[in-house]
């Protein structure tokens, strides 16, 4: 099989195109490198494009056919909620247009299976204690809005057209798979305690009087090598003919608080590194937690991980790098 890996050269679609080469499946990979790293890919053949250019459906057209491309990862993204919140065009230009573009591109050389990354985010600030996919989606950013548009765009191109799709709603992602896949932005709860450790700062607590077991937030995180697993796992479900769901939850089933996190990389790293408790973060639900039974029963896919796992592969590789 040829995938092509939108967005492959970033931390997740990294892993994803790893995964690919290893089970034998050729890759190409269309990325604007804003911030994937060309190092990440190993042999795998690599498209410099953004996606929302004005010449990207035609470019993406002679790649598909150049290397006979028949299904597509899409990972491609604008993902920092709080910029999307700052520069809303940009989130609709780049994840909406960008989308759009890849679509077309797919329908006019017959590309019929697509895994579309989404998030969590699509949610937004659900009072369960564990998701379901059929719940309403009520984002409140415009990144969580993009994603969930994508899901539309992508529902709109199975009715007009016959589109195979699979959203995988991603929770909470950390860890490496390979310590050379490390999450290089400093953007989530992991990477921003590492480096504040490494800095001698006391990393932050949002809060710690939420309504939750030890009062600070509970989120699903998955890690990443689970996470990439599950893109295979729905690749392999495009080709089924009989398929009842496009949308899917990728979490553990299991929350983690803050504090709990940071525990396991106090006991990761072997510092006994001091907290500091701040107020809480604008825009943060309390407790979010997946409900991970239909892509159990559908995908056969459960995350192999936990969070000590999750802790410690991140940790070795922050430790490698430096
Ligand atoms: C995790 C928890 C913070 C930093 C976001 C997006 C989501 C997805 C993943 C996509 C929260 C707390 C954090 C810190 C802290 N995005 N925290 N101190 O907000 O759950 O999810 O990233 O690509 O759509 O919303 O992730 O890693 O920012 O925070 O206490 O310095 O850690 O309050 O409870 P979040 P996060």
């Amino acid at each position: 099989m040829s995938v092509l890996v939108t967005g492959g050269a970033g931390y997740i679609g990294s892993h994803v195109v790893r995964l690919l080469q290893n089970r034998g499946d050729e890759v190409v990979v269309v990325d604007d490198f804003s911030t994937g790293l060309a190092e990440r890919l190993g042999d795998a053949t690599q498209i410099h494009l953004n996606l929302a250019s004005t010449d990207a459906v035609e470019v993406l057209g002679d790649v598909i056919r150049e290397y006979g491309v028949t299904a597509v990862v899409h990972l491609a993204a604008r993902k920092q909620v709080g910029q999307s919140v700052e520069q809303p065009e940009e989130y609709y230009r780049q994840n909406v247009g960008g989308m759009a573009n890849l679509l077309s591109a797919m329908r006019e050389n017959s590309v019929d299976r697509l895994v579309f990354s989404s998030s969590a985010a699509t949610y937004g600030m659900p009072d369960v204690p564990a998701v379901t996919e059929d719940l309403e989606c009520r984002p409140i950013n415009p990144y969580g809005e993009t994603k969930l548009i994508g899901e539309w765009m992508a529902a709109d191109s199975a009715r007009a057209w016959g589109l195979r799709h699979a959203n995988l709603r991603y929770f909470n992602v950390a860890g490496a798979g390979w310590p050379d896949l490390a999450d290089t932005a400093v953007l989530n709860l992991v990477p921003i305690v590492f480096a504040a450790i490494r800095d001698g700062r006391a990393p932050k607590v949002f809060g710690d009087d939420y309504a939750t077991p030890d009062g600070s937030c509970v989120r699903d995180y998955v890690h990443v090598l689970d996470l990439a697993e599950a893109h295979l796992a729905a690749l392999d479900y495009l080709d089924r003919d009989e398929r009842t769901e496009t949308t899917f939850n990728v979490g553990t089933g299991t929350g983690s608080s803050v504090f709990e996190v940071i525990d396991q990389i106090r006991r990761a790293t072997g510092q006994d590194f001091e907290i500091e408790v701040s107020p809480r973060r604008a825009g943060d639900p309390p407790y979010l937690c997946a409900d991970v039974s239909r892509i159990e029963a559908t995908l056969g896919w459960k995350a192999k991980n936990g969070l000590a796992e999750i802790i410690d592969s991140a940790w070795a590789a922050e430790a490698s790098a430096s």
